[in-house]
């Protein structure tokens, strides 16, 4: 059976007036973005800061307006360039960075408070039977405190709590009136990385325990490939790749996006019979054709080679021409930055077993068996990918 979406959004512009000067264009926030959440999926939203991915989140909220396209939530249009569904009648529910929960009540209170302004704002009961209605807000709060793991909390204020106990809070808030769509603004940004690495693996089993849809922003690559069902990687308000995190990770489509989420370095690369000659050796051709990003097939026989950190081996060698700069201890691993003759700097990633100091000359050997060759970034600015 095919699944339907929760959220739909097709062709959404945003631009803010230019208040620089009076005849100056609009800037655009957000560029033609197509997106789709099927219905119990997370979606991580990655991209660098300023890319827009809170002003999307704040427009499927409905706290902004957009210039073009559409976005619908559960089949209904809820906006348009021309009109707008009210936030509170979207029923969505909103986790933010800095947690936003009331100081002066309690944690029950805080929760019981969404599922209270719920009834009011949309005028309709999430429970039928009206006189035992603060009886059966208490058992929903007693449920999504289960859920997120804090029972018997119910009595605190949220500063008796730690950061990631108060984040659990604003999720169980959020849950609580069993919303449509759940969206999460960088809401592991304020924790420290211990607290940040179980709180995304906790909230990713909440939000699936609920069966809730959910948008999850963040700029961290690893949380987003950690977290998400399917990742859209953004930038400069565009939408450049979506897909699952093994796809966006194995198979990036853009130079931006293999840099991005996978901290990838590019070589110049020619191809020469079936070899790619690049300055570290050469490495030989398994696939011959581009294709870009609209599907029209190009062939070239130049291109940016692609080398993640992982797929480069270092080897001493007293001749060689490539020099260590830079080394860190990393605790699993050494991350290593090498300058090459020609004096590209290129990033390597290699195990415990290699700690070469910095200054040491080593040969570089790429250790891939199906290169990814993108246009040259100097010469193209549409990515290309490499057929399969
Ligand atoms: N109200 C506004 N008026 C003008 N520009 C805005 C407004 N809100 C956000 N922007 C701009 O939109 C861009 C995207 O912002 P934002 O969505 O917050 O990015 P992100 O969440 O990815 O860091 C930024 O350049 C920001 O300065
Ligand atoms: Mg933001």
């Amino acid at each position: 059976m095919k699944q339907s979406a929760i959220l739909q959004l097709r062709n959404v512009t945003k631009a803010y007036p230019n208040r620089a000067s009076f005849n100056s264009r609009p800037t655009v926030v957000l560029d033609n973005v197509s997106l789709t959440l099927q219905h119990g999926e997370l979606l991580g939203l990655l991209g660098p800061s300023g890319c827009g991915k809170t002003t999307l989140l704040r427009i499927v909220a409905g706290f902004e307006s957009i210039s073009q396209g559409t976005v619908e939530i559960a089949g209904k249009v809820v906006c348009n360039k021309n009109s707008s569904v009210a936030a509170e009648k979207r029923n969505t529910g909103m986790v933010f960075q800095d947690y936003a929960l009331f100081p002066h009540l309690t944690v029950a209170e805080n929760i019981a408070f969404g599922l209270k302004n719920r009834d009011r704002q949309q005028n309709k009961s999430l429970f039928t039977n009206k006189k035992s209605f603060d009886r059966q807000v208490k058992q929903r709060v007693t449920e999504v405190l289960k859920l997120v793991g804090l029972e018997g909390l119910d009595k605190r204020y949220p500063h008796q709590l730690s950061g990631g106990q108060q984040q659990r809070i604003s999720l169980a808030r959020a849950l609580a009136p069993q919303p449509n769509l759940i969206l999460l603004d960088e809401p592991l940004s304020n924790l420290d990385v211990q607290v940040r690495h179980r709180l995304r693996a906790e909230i990713r089993s909440i939000l699936k325990a609920a069966g809730t849809s959910a948008i999850f922003v963040t700029h961290d690559r690893e949380e987003a490939l950690a977290i998400s069902d399917k990742i859209a990687v953004m930038c400069q308000g565009k939408v450049e790749q979506v897909g699952t995190p093994e796809e966006v990770y194995l198979n990036p489509r853009s130079h931006f996006v293999a840099e991005f989420v996978t901290q990838a370095n590019f070589l110049p690369a020619k191809r020469k019979g079936r070899v790619w000659l690049t300055e570290i050796g050469e490495i030989a051709v398994s696939k011959k054709d581009f294709i870009n990003d609209r599907g029209v097939r190009e062939t070239s026989d130049e291109g940016d080679l692609m080398l993640r950190p992982e797929d480069i081996t270092l080897t001493p060698d007293v001749t060689a021409t490539t020099v260590i700069v830079e080394k860190q201890f990393l605790g699993r691993e050494y991350f290593y930055c090498v300058a090459t003759a020609s004096g590209k700097r290129l990033y390597v990633r290699t195990n415990l077993n290699k700690a070469i100091a910095v200054g040491t000359k080593v040969n570089l050997s790429p250790n891939i068996s199906s290169p990814q060759i993108f246009p040259l970034a100097s010469k193209i600015n549409k990515p290309l990918v490499s057929v399969s």
